[in-house]
């Protein structure tokens, strides 16, 4: 296992998509955990891609928690007010995860992806190139997200990230194997110590409006049905927010160390890994506890016919049956593996998403 090499104690960390769903968990989680003089910074633009209300909502809860936080709602593709935050702040850690995500809206919104995934990481590449200059300490660790989409149409599993990735299938991994590819050049050109993390399809509480299980319950309590695909063989790997949280934050304690190669230049301090659950579950069962989690959280009925509510059907083009993550660099860095089961997860995701229904905004975008 890799020693520690970064206290978050006295820290000022930099949390960019603060307001989103993995961003928020993070912020609340680094509160939580205690550390002394711990100083956050979130920025987010609030983008409209889904529901801002829970954004928002989000955003309240972290203020309501009292510590050192600072919320700034901007763009990181606007280079001045990125200029502006780490010339005021001077962040030692910085995690990036604001992004214009998902896969479908890539292929008719391109634009979002260009802005915030290129543009936007660039800036903060540049800025932390920047906090070096003069001598200063500067930012100690670069966290960003990255995604499972890399590994595209790949045919091995587990994902490895040792794995070809140059064959990405959709905008949105053309843009999270390029910032893989500018923090590579980053890291050894200016020494910047840089961690990406290529997340594995996260669910939880409060989660994201966009992806399958939330579009799944939303048709479900709307008495739609919902189809399944590959007649429900397609096995996926789903990671709990808490342990993905977990897992962001072990990572951000060890800064890939600096070291100087036979050439007398940087070996770049640099390192990829995949956050997730390394246990592919079966579709039709994660629709099937979903299912019974929404039943027993009351927001279906006792005697729901799930039978009458789903269509098994087959195989989407391009659609691949098994994918899931290699996750033994992350266990044998640092230790840890995701634990919380299918069942415990979407009955914290069913028990928040009775208040969601009872809100208005679940309403108006229903
Ligand atoms: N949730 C997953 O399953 C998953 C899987 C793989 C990778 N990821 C990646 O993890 C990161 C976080 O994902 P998430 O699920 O929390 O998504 P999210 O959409 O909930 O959070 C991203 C946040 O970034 C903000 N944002 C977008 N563009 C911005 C910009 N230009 N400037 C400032 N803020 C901006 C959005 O308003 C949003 O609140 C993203 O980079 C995403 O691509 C997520």
């Amino acid at each position: 296992m890799l020693k520690d090499n970064l206290t978050l104690s006295g820290k000022t960390i930099l949390v960019t998509g603060a307001a989103g769903f993995i961003g928020a968990n993070l912020v609340k989680r680094l509160f939580a955990e205690g550390h002394d003089s711990i100083k956050v910074i979130g920025i987010d633009s609030i983008t409209d891609y889904y529901d801002v209300n829970i954004k928002y909502e989000r955003l309240k809860e972290l203020e309501s928690i009292g510590q050192d936080w600072t919320f700034i709602k901007g763009n990181i593709a606007d280079k001045a007010t990125i200029s502006e935050l780490f010339r005021k702040y001077r962040p030692q850690i910085v995690v990036n995860l604001a992004a214009q995500a998902g896969v479908r809206y890539s292929i008719t919104n391109p634009d979002a992806y260009i802005e915030s995934n290129i543009i936007g990481f660039y800036n903060i590449l540049e800025e932390c190139r920047h906090s070096y200059d003069d001598g200063s300490e500067g930012v100690q660790h670069l966290l960003y997200a990255s995604s499972s989409s890399v590994y595209g149409s790949n045919k091995k599993v587990p994902y490895s990230t040792d794995d070809k990735v140059d064959n990405p299938v959709s905008l949105y991994a053309a843009t999270k194997k390029s910032n893989e590819l500018m923090a590579h050049a980053y890291s050894k050109l200016y020494d910047i110590p840089s961690t990406g993390l290529r997340f594995f399809t996260v669910y939880g509480p409060a989660g994201r409006p966009d992806m399958a299980y939330f579009g799944f319950s939303n048709k479900l309590v709307a008495g739609k049905k919902i189809q399944i695909f590959n007649y429900g063989n397609c096995r996926r790997d789903f990671t709990y927010i808490d342990d993905i949280v977990e897992g962001v934050i072990r990572v951000m304690r060890h800064a890939p160390e600096r070291k100087t190669g036979d050439d007398g230049l940087p070996v770049p301090p640099y390192k990829v890994y995949n956050i997730g659950n390394s246990h592919p579950e079966n579709l039709l069962d994660f629709v099937t506890i979903l299912q019974e989690e929404l039943v027993a959280a009351g927001v279906l009925p006792q005697n729901y016919n799930f039978e009458d509510h789903r269509e098994l059907v087959p195989m989407q083009p391009g659609d691949v049956p098994v994918t899931y993550a290699d996750t033994t660099p992350l266990e044998t860095d640092f230790g840890f593996r995701p634990s919380t089961s299918l069942r415990d997860g979407l009955r914290k995701f069913a028990q928040w998403y009775v208040t969601y229904c009872n809100s208005s905004s679940f309403t108006t975008n229903k």
